[in-house]
């Protein structure tokens, strides 16, 4: 065993994160380096664990994301000990100071992690009694790993929550700005991709905003159920120790403190419901950039984006590739497949804690990188979308978008809408046949087709005009497009409050 080399397994990994001692490589038949006295339970265990067991079964490769928030669990566990007068004061002031050497080590990158330890927290207490002596085993006392995991990963996903949630205001804030500038820029609205209605480029960049206001209240809401202490469930009946749970749970900053031990060390829904909330989030992701996808090409020409969101092609020099936006509708794959991988995880599983559990983290990080990673771009990209307003009003034009409203028209003029109906498609016909517009054809071929139709009927077959006659809460007229921004920047404030 070198206690010092990194995991030959991983070059690329850097010095906070190498992991020493046995590496997956070792076969189960070598026996050789593990000794019994270096594990922390090793004392009803007659012989070592296997090298390859030890390596197989530990976390600390991936755990030790968690150390800062390990480790500040750990000083409001042994301040509780203290104020419940289980620790002496002196014992836990030197625990508490060398649990902040330790994290100023891991911080450094000067930490030796070690694979025979596990995982985070037995590294993380194996070297607090390495600098203070004995009395860093007293730490334990009334916990466990199972609920010191649990207390981690909510501590570590609240506020990597909190991040994604300051990213999406940041988008969402974006959207309104974009949104503001285009209340009059008009494009076609669609259903089964087929030009509809007109609408404004604002009215559907609020669309968005809508999507992911949902979605960051989700995250909020789901943040209340994170925010719930394990500690003090110990491994899953409670402790013997006269703890007061309170204190803890205020020190950390929990909103609440889990009623039942052996749910609280075993559950793992709140890392579920987040990946479930970011699930439907990058379900969002993936649609906005397939509009942008689509409008990119030729064949819409409706936005550019700027280039440092695209790259070229090798071989093609004329390409500009929509990247970005491409990658992150894949990744919406990845974080619909973590959401699976824990959901399966948890199935099944017995109370209380199992080892199964410690499979909830990859899947989790994984989660939140890539859903952080895609708001980043994001973030960036969404509010510098530039339309392309000739090419959009030309395809609104193309695509007799104002045949709904040819039918309204008529129906005000006392026609039955199912009439009206047929009168607007026999016109449609002859537009096609000409290859003209609806607002092209003569008052008298219009004429021909119902004497209901008068002079005006011009002003409601404009692009303008179609616009301005949505005039409700939720349409596209300008007016209202603007009013909907201004309620969504009080909304946006009011959960930023
Ligand atoms: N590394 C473990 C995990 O990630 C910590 C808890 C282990 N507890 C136990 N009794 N083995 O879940």
């Amino acid at each position: 065993m070198n206690a010092t080399s990194s995991n030959p397994n991983n070059p690329k990994q850097d010095k906070s994160s190498a992991v020493s001692d046995s590496s997956m490589n070792t076969s189960p038949a070598d026996k050789s380096s593990t000794s019994v006295g270096q594990q922390m339970w090793g004392g009803r265990f007659s012989e070592a664990t296997d090298s390859f067991v030890a390596a197989f079964t530990a976390s600390v490769g991936f755990d030790q994301r968690f150390a800062r928030h390990d480790i500040e669990g750990s000083i409001a566990h042994a301040t509780m000990l203290k104020e419940c007068q289980i620790l002496s004061e002196e014992d836990v002031a030197t625990i508490i100071d060398g649990l902040k050497q330790v994290l100023a080590e891991i911080e450094a990158g000067e930490f030796n992690w070690s694979v025979t330890l596990e995982d985070v927290h037995m590294n993380v207490e194996s070297r607090l009694t390495d600098i203070v002596g004995a009395v860093g085993k007293k730490l334990h006392t009334g916990r466990s790993r199972n609920d010191q995991v649990a207390t981690d990963i909510r501590l570590w996903l609240r506020e990597e929550t909190d991040n994604i949630i300051a990213l999406l205001i940041r988008l969402q804030r974006g959207l309104l700005g974009l949104a503001e500038q285009h209340t009059d820029t008009i494009m076609p609205g669609f259903t089964h991709l087929q030009t509809a209605q007109p609408v404004s480029f604002g009215h559907h960049v609020m669309a968005w905003f809508e999507m992911l206001h949902r979605d960051t209240e989700r995250l909020i809401d789901a943040r209340r159920r994170i925010n719930q202490m394990p500690l003090g469930s110990a491994a899953l009946a409670g402790t013997t120790f006269p703890i007061d749970r309170t204190i803890t749970a205020e020190l950390l900053g929990f909103e609440g403190i889990c009623q039942n031990s052996l749910d609280a060390v075993s559950d793992r829904d709140f890392a579920i419901e987040f990946t479930a909330a970011a699930s439907i989030l990058m379900m969002h992701l993936s649609r906005m950039s397939e509009e942008i996808i689509l409008w990119m090409s030729a064949q819409f020409n409706f936005v550019q984006i700027p280039d440092r969101f695209c790259t070229g092609s090798s071989i093609m020099p004329q390409k500009k590739n929509p990247d970005v936006p491409e990658l992150v509708r894949g990744k919406a794959a990845r974080v619909f497949g973590q959401l699976t991988t824990l959901l399966t995880l948890m199935k099944n599983q017995p109370l209380a804690y199992n080892k199964d559990n410690q499979e909830d983290k990859e899947p989790l990080f994984d989660c939140v990188d890539t859903l952080t990673g895609s708001l980043l771009a994001f973030a960036d990209m969404l509010p510098n979308i530039v339309p392309n307003k000739d090419s959009m009003r030309e395809a609104t034009m193309k695509g007799y978008a104002t045949a709904t409203d040819l039918a309204d028209y008529l129906v005000r003029r006392g026609v039955a809408f199912r009439d009206a109906h047929e009168v607007v498609g026999n016109a449609v016909a002859l537009g096609i046949k000409e290859g003209v517009d609806l607002s092209d054809l003569s008052l008298a071929q219009l004429q021909s087709f119902s004497d209901a139709i008068g002079e005006d009927v011009f002003d409601y077959l404009t692009l303008e005009g179609s616009l301005a006659a949505r005039d409700h809460l939720g349409g596209t007229a300008p007016n209202q497009v603007l009013q909907a921004v201004a309620r969504a920047r009080t909304r946006i404030d009011a959960l930023e409050a």
